[in-house]
């Protein structure tokens, strides 16, 4: 019989009732719902609105229930709907009438609503010590590749000199954003919703500052309403993660690029590549494509979300229920994706000499050429100009910039001088950028300091 029978005349047809039923996804909330359920069940003694005794009943019924469910000997049921209404019934069936009380001054829309929190507070700082380990890796990796020279791009077109590990503390720092924002959604998900009830709290005297400290919450919600429709922090959750799998992507797909034949600019060690079932020679990156494509998922789960929300009116709404499997995969996700992918860029060896090759290529040393007119006193518009006509003649010779004769140099300018070719020198064109947050080695350094300090100031 369901709990709510008094009321209906009739059975649940048995196509609604596993329609409606979510107990197939929501029982992994099963320790969050009970860890709710004792806070509850406490309170509700420490306040007299249960007597002790009950309240002890009912913490002892639950806490053999939690080991029971963890030893794999609690059948949940379908026709019980819900993680809450399951053990609620399995705490009746096994305590009896005290069992039958911890449902008072509570609805499963404040339950339900401090299980989730529960849950995604829970989750965020692993993600965050996933993320921080993937920064160490960012910054051992930059480390040993302060020299290795490397081309810049823009419209994936050689653009100007850089290092590899420049180009790691570029993602460091955006991962270094992840983390902040998944701290700021933390923070302000810190507040807890038991009590609002259905929507509007209850006349007995409840004590939600005594139940938001016993579940480790900073405060209460402020109100009641809001408590039980608001799934922004799930939101705000899911946002932080598909931006984060926006980063993961473009620097999958970059890695994608690089240990591709046509750059070959790293490795990927042979644990973290697959083979082909008909090509003998292939070596794929299997592990970047796959975190390039959850991605889509991760992003999916956020769509899922917003639209399941959009035009809700207060106060909770069945449609709600239909968040906890998005939010679910998204977690699952990224939990999943950011050690193998950590685990890959670790074990990936960089081809220095690959790099070099495409880096003395492409012209990525012009601006550097037009800067050295620049220091001979020419405008910079000017020296631009005249290094655009050295492209050029170099395109119809074949030649590089570095490769060029002094008398070629000359006929186009009278400014250029046997030192132009240090000045080309690609070496000489990173090093020359040590402005704050370039590529030269100390501003490098710089930035791997900084990120050493964000992340040791979490571990
Ligand atoms: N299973 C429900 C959910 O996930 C719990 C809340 C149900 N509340 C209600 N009034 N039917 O949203």
């Amino acid at each position: 019989m369901k709990l709510w029978a008094g009321r209906f005349q009739k059975e649940t047809d048995t196509l609604v009732n596993d329609f409606n039923s979510s107990i197939s996804f929501d029982a992994r909330l099963y320790q969050q719902d009970i860890a709710g359920s004792v806070a509850h069940a406490r309170m509700l003694g420490k306040c007299g609105i249960i007597e002790a005794h009950e309240a002890e009943t009912i913490v002892n019924g639950l806490k053999t229930i939690l080991a029971d469910i963890e030893a794999g000997q609690v059948q949940f049921s379908l026709d019980n709907e819900d993680i809450h209404m399951n053990i609620e019934a399995e705490l009746t069936q096994r305590v009896g009438e005290a069992g039958k009380r911890l449902h008072t001054a509570r609805s499963r829309n404040d339950q339900v609503a401090v299980d989730t929190r529960l849950y995604v507070k829970e989750e965020i700082p692993t993600i965050i010590a996933q993320v921080l380990s993937l920064e160490e890796v960012l910054v051992q990796k930059a480390k040993a590749n302060l020299d290795t020279v490397m081309p810049g791009y823009t419209h994936m077109q050689r653009a100007q000199p850089t290092t590899f590990a420049h180009y790691m503390m570029a993602y460091a720092n955006m991962f270094k954003r992840d983390v902040t924002r998944l701290e700021d959604c933390l923070e302000r998900l810190d507040e807890c919703p038991l009590g609002a009830g259905a929507l509007a709290t209850s006349t007995y005297p409840v004590d939600r500052f005594e139940t938001a400290a016993a579940l480790g919450f900073k405060q209460p919600t402020d109100n009641s309403m809001d408590s039980v429709s608001d799934r922004d922090y799930a939101i705000e959750l899911l946002s932080a993660l598909s931006i984060m799998m926006m980063h993961l992507s473009r620097f999958s797909e970059e890695i994608i690029l690089w240990c591709s034949w046509e750059f070959k600019y790293v490795d990927l060690d042979d644990a973290y590549s697959t083979g082909s079932s008909i090509m003998p020679q292939k070596k794929n990156p299997d592990v970047a494509e796959l975190v390039r494509g959850k991605t889509g998922r991760v992003y999916g789960s956020l769509i899922t979300l917003l639209t399941v929300m959009k035009s809700l009116p207060l106060a909770y709404n069945k449609d709600m229920q239909e968040d906890k499997e998005a939010i679910f995969d998204a977690i699952d996700t990224v939990e999943l994706c950011l050690p193998v992918f950590a685990a890959m860029v670790d074990t990936l060896t960089v081809r220095p000499r690959d790099m070099a090759r495409a880096a003395a290529g492409g012209f990525i040393n012009a601006t550097d050429c037009a800067d050295y007119l620049v220091k001979k006193g020419l405008p910079f518009r000017e020296a631009y100009m005249i290094v655009g006509r050295l492209v050029n003649l170099c395109i119809k010779t074949g030649d590089t910039l570095d490769t060029l004769t002094l008398r070629d140099f000359r006929a186009i300018s009278g400014l250029f001088d046997t030192d132009v070719y240090q000045a080309l020198a690609l070496k000489t064109c990173v090093n020359g950028r040590k402005v704050y947050g370039g590529p030269a080695r100390e501003s490098v350094e710089k930035q791997i300091t900084l990120i050493e300090e964000f992340v040791e100031a979490r571990r």
